[in-house]
């Protein structure tokens, strides 16, 4: 570990420790918050370890035409603000990063706005933006010489550590929560070959009882309340400021779950403005679904200072989490940044889901309340037509391909879902016909469609 470079500071209670001595928990041991890492030298102006923001720039840029295995990462690409590893012939990449920023034309006209993108970071290696961070963290598990790692999750973590792992030659340890996530996800972890228990609880609990293992067993925990994983979940922020030639959007919305990625993407944000590369950082917003709301919840009650567990109910499974752990860092990215927390519908999630796919960028569930919290934000006169805003999409539409047919065929929404909804759900229900194998049935099909 660089520890020379890095320390890890606690977010509740300020305590600095080096890397190796963090719990294998990752909780502070005076007053059991989370840690973030913190870099010697950044915040003070002047000082040598200070990196130069026109250098770096031109770096990053250089890399981009290189042929080297980690150049070619868009996370490693940015190696300069994540000195994390003793060597950087430790990491372990899967040309992870550099996803795609489309513009939104059509839906962006339809909110009347000029200038909407989606960053797609479902377009990683393993289709969800896990990757980034995963590439990161399991670097410093394999430098530290861990055999085995391991993570709770609703999915799409896990097929992240496992393919991460295998690729480094590690053992990887899944706990998911039985029948609550996609099969996309599952079939991962099995291809990547984890060891993938199926726990008869829900994702809070695989991660209560996770934490419990690990301080047993010598195994490298994997959960995003490991600090190096949001070394490298910060990156996408950089390729955003880089997209927009280092001025930044105005707003930018991300879907919480865990709230580990809200929190990255502000850390990564804030370390540009304070480095010089930016003048400036967005406004954040976390969009929640109704079911598993706690934040919002305690923004309501007490503006983001305390928050209670909830229950957790949601098609969108990736984020049925009610007791997420990374909610204070969470909470002040919103804050700091003066953006919103709000919760949208099982309804407004399904149909911001199908007009993401009618603009050719499908995704899955989780990712869509960015569109749909957009849509509140807007009819709310929050966001304003002239903004840049940047919807973050955090998973590929196959991890989760049941839901979106379930929706085309009409099974998905409960009647009571739909009502007040039917026209706008029928203009985007496009279910697969059945017909005879004759030109004359599917040429019918056609006129039937065209007119
Ligand atoms: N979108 C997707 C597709 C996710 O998989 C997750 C989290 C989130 C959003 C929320 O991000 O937790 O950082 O607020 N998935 C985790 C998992 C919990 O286990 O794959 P968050």
């Amino acid at each position: 570990m660089n520890d020379n470079l890095h320390q890890l500071r606690c977010f509740g209670c300020g305590e600095r420790i080096s890397g190796a001595d963090a719990r294998p928990d990752f909780r502070c041991a005076r007053c059991g918050d989370l840690f973030e890492v913190e870099y010697a030298g950044w915040s003070q102006r002047q000082s040598f370890d200070r990196p130069n923001p026109g250098a770096l720039k031109w770096l990053w840029r250089e890399r981009r035409s290189s042929s080297e295995t980690l150049d070619q990462s868009g996370v490693w690409r940015f190696r300069e603000l994540l000195p994390i590893l003793d060597s950087f012939g430790n990491a372990v990449t899967l040309r992870e990063g550099n996803t795609p920023l489309y513009p939104l034309i059509r839906t962006a006209k339809a909110l009347g706005m000029d200038q909407l993108f989606a960053k797609h970071q479902g377009m990683n290696p393993t289709g969800s933006f896990k990757d980034t961070g995963m590439t990161a963290a399991l670097s410093v598990a394999k430098e530290r010489g861990f055999e085995w790692v391991a993570c709770a999750s609703t999915g799409n973590t896990s097929a992240a550590m496992a393919a991460y792992a295998a690729r480094a030659g590690l053992r990887s340890l899944v706990l998911i929560p039985e029948g609550k996530i996609a099969w996309g996800k599952l079939s991962q972890a099995m291809d990547y070959g984890a060891l993938t228990c199926q726990l008869k609880t829900d994702f809070d609990g695989c991660l209560r009882l996770l934490t419990q293992i690990v301080q047993e067993a010598p195994i490298y925990l994997l959960n995003s309340v490991n600090p190096y994983r949001l070394e490298g979940q910060k990156t996408p922020a950089f390729e955003i400021a880089e997209a927009f030639d280092w001025t930044v959007p105005d707003h930018l919305i991300v879907p919480g779950g865990n709230l580990a990625n809200s929190s990255a993407l502000g850390k990564g944000f804030r370390e540009l403005h304070e480095l010089g590369l930016v003048a400036r950082m967005p406004r954040i917003s976390v969009i929640q679904a109704e079911g598993a709301n706690p934040l919002v919840r305690s923004f309501a009650k007490n503006q983001g200072t305390a928050m209670e567990p909830v229950e957790a109910h949601t098609r969108a499974t990736a984020i049925r989490i009610g007791n997420p752990a990374s909610w204070r860092k969470a909470a002040r990215v919103i804050q700091d940044t003066g953006g919103w927390c709000l919760d949208v519908t099982e309804t407004e999630i399904a149909i911001a889901k199908a007009e993401l796919g009618a603009e050719g960028l499908g995704c899955e569930p989780a990712s869509a309340v960015t569109l749909a919290g957009l849509k509140k934000l807007r009819a709310d006169g929050k966001v304003a037509a002239g903004e840049t805003v940047v919807l973050l999409l955090t998973g590929h539409t196959l991890k989760d391909a049941d839901y979106t047919i379930d929706f085309h065929r009409g099974t998905l929404l409960k009647e009571q879902e739909a009502a007040g909804h039917e026209a706008e759900i029928d203009a985007l229900r496009r279910n697969a016909v059945v017909m005879e194998a004759t030109p004359a049935a599917v040429l019918a099909a056609l006129k039937g469609s065209v007119g």
